[in-house]
């Protein structure tokens, strides 16, 4: 960002809106590497300088990256006025501006769940021609054949005549009702409805990696972590084959 003013970097950063976060200021809750400032339009140097409001560090990036343990029960929306959402759950030294869930999970899915404020990334994620696949873990009522795995491969055909693109479909050893889909696509309920086509239901689905990111053992359900570059880069060049 480098130089912005003191009441423009607090309120880019979720803590109030810009006239709140004029009285914080005023009220001299906020410092600038440890001086309490009182001006409003003082200018700070995010590459250098430390605002604290209250103490605690404020962050000074313009573009979060997070990924989420998403639990089920909750819906892939920044905001709802009957369920609980995504960005509801995000803990409030997370919360941003402008946060929002790259794509989408159904409400009883879970799983690894990105959400970040940067529209150009979440694009990148999302948009089928990327090619950027995204793994899940399903628990289903029969177990498939290599008919399946090669419809996956052809290309899933809706009842409505949209053509799927290529997907994978394998089997997950020891559980013969256990399957692991590949896909590039997000079209709504796209895994349970290619299932159906082979007349599959699912009764559990997970999703456990998009490119080469992998959801971590140990991210419990509900909780949300940042990405590091290295994470970030390995969603769009890390495919994992
Ligand atoms: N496909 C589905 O059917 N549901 C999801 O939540 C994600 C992919």
């Amino acid at each position: 960002m480098g130089l912005v003013r003191l009441d423009k970097l607090l309120a880019s950063q979720g803590t109030a809106s810009r006239s709140d976060v004029k009285k914080l200021i005023y009220k001299g809750q906020v410092t600038v590497n440890d001086v309490v400032v009182k001006s409003p339009n003082a200018k700070v140097n995010t590459d250098s300088d430390v605002v604290k409001l209250n103490g605690e560090v404020v962050g000074a990036e313009e573009f979060v990256y997070y990924m989420m343990n998403k639990p089920a029960g909750v819906i892939c929306a920044t905001q709802d006025k009957h369920e609980k959402t995504v960005i509801d759950i995000v803990p409030a030294k997370y919360k941003r501006k402008g946060l929002f869930p790259v794509g989408r999970l159904d409400k009883d899915t879970e799983g690894l769940l990105l959400i970040t404020n940067d529209g150009d990334f979440a694009h990148r994620v999302t948009s089928p021609n990327k090619e950027v696949y995204k793994t899940y873990y399903a628990l289903i009522d029969s177990p498939i054949s290599n008919d399946d795995i090669e419809a996956f491969k052809n290309g899933i055909v809706f009842r409505d005549g949209t053509r799927c693109k290529q997907a994978f479909l394998s089997k997950v050893p020891d559980n013969e009702n256990a399957v692991y889909v590949k896909v590039c696509e997000g079209m709504f309920h796209q895994v349970k409805k290619m299932l159906a086509v082979r007349e599959k239901q699912v009764k559990y689905l997970r999703r456990i990696s998009i490119g080469g990111l992998k959801l971590p053992d140990n991210l419990d359900k509900g909780n949300l972590i940042s990405l590091n570059k290295l994470e970030i880069n390995n969603i769009i060049f890390g495919e994992i084959h």
